[in-house]
């Protein structure tokens, strides 16, 4: 199937609409917080400064995509909890990226001044409210995924909270986190590399996916949860192999963030491991394996999911 005759940026658009209000209600604004014992004002401040204004999304629009491709044939009545479940899981996989960044731009970490076109968080509000911010965005992303009275199936909202769990902690992204900063200065082998790029970046981006998938009526067919994992695990990783390629090719006002960090800090990345030429087509190569796995699934609406690959590899930030 061709992916061009699908509208992206309607479809993502209609999507955005809904998550950004949502995180508006939800992040430390009313909501899930009680307004007898609202966050302390500068905390709330500067999680709201971390999560709205800004970035892509691609996380939510991943959930969301993968939410539309599973939810055939489910019975009237079940698909207004699962659809509230996909967009918690949209909003909650945001935060956690929200979170990554903060802390991800600290001193102690990549020590990044601007994220997202303006000053990054602890460079707005001091280093202690930054890690305090991405402490609280974490939580409240767990939060979001059980709120109290809601139609979604138990067995869906702890399935959901353990695949964000997998996703951002020691097996995901603060594993490949450590790694990474582990790495500095060593030529990693082009094996310790994609590990590294699955773990702090690839596992969140499936988990996405994996969530979305969740979000459904009855079990996934094996066939399907495979393709899905499969197409998660290649998106990811080319996401990453293309962060490091623009972080060489782009500029700041593009990106919104800081260039040429990379090889400033001597992290090992694709680029400097393969050059610019052979990374370029490692992304292509994965953008044709994550078209594949959908290919393999026996899923009828896989567009959005297709789509999204392609603007992943072939995007300019
Ligand atoms: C940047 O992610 C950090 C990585 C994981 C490479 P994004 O490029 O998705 O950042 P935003 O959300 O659009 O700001
Ligand atoms: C970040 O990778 C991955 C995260 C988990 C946040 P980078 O350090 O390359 O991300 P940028 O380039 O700062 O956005
Ligand atoms: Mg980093
Ligand atoms: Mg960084
Ligand atoms: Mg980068």
């Amino acid at each position: 199937m061709k992916t061009t005759a699908f509208d992206l940026s309607r479809w993502s658009s209609q999507q955005l609409a809904r998550v950004e209000q949502a995180l508006s209600d939800w992040v430390a604004a009313g909501g899930v917080v009680d307004d007898e014992h609202p966050a302390p004002a500068a905390l709330r401040e500067g999680m709201r400064y971390a999560v709205l204004d800004g970035g892509k999304r691609l996380r939510p629009l991943l959930v969301l995509a993968a939410r539309e491709a599973v939810a055939t044939g489910e019975a009237a009545t079940a698909t207004a909890g699962l659809d509230d479940a996909a967009l918690r899981a949209a909003c909650s996989a945001e935060l956690i990226h929200a979170y990554s960044l903060v802390h991800d731009d600290m001193p102690c970490m990549d020590n990044d001044i601007l994220r997202r076109g303006k000053p990054t968080v602890h460079v707005q509000f001091g280093e202690a409210q930054a890690l305090l911010a991405g402490d609280a965005l974490q939580a409240l992303a767990f939060e979001l995924l059980t709120p109290e009275g809601s139609e979604a199936p138990a067995s869906v909202q702890a399935t959901l909270c353990r695949l964000l769990a997998q996703a951002a902690g020691y097996q995901g992204m603060a594993g490949g986190q450590a790694i990474d900063l582990a790495s500095i200065g060593l030529a990693l082998s082009e094996d310790q590399l994609r590990c590294m790029h699955r773990l702090k970046t690839g596992a969140l981006l499936q988990g996405s996916v994996m969530m979305g998938a969740a979000c459904k009526q009855g079990a996934l067919s094996a066939t399907a949860h495979a393709a899905l994992r499969d197409y998660g695990a290649a998106l990811g990783l080319a996401f990453q192999v293309v962060d490091d390629i623009l972080d060489v090719t782009s500029d700041a006002a593009t990106l919104g963030k800081t260039v040429g960090k990379d090889a400033a800090q001597d992290k090992p990345t694709y680029v400097s491991l393969l050059g610019l030429e052979r990374s370029t087509a490692y992304a292509q190569e994965l953008l044709a394996q994550a078209l594949a796995a959908l290919d393999a699934s026996d899923l009828p609406n896989t567009q959005a999911l297709r789509a999204l690959a392609d603007m992943v590899v072939n995007r300019s930030s």
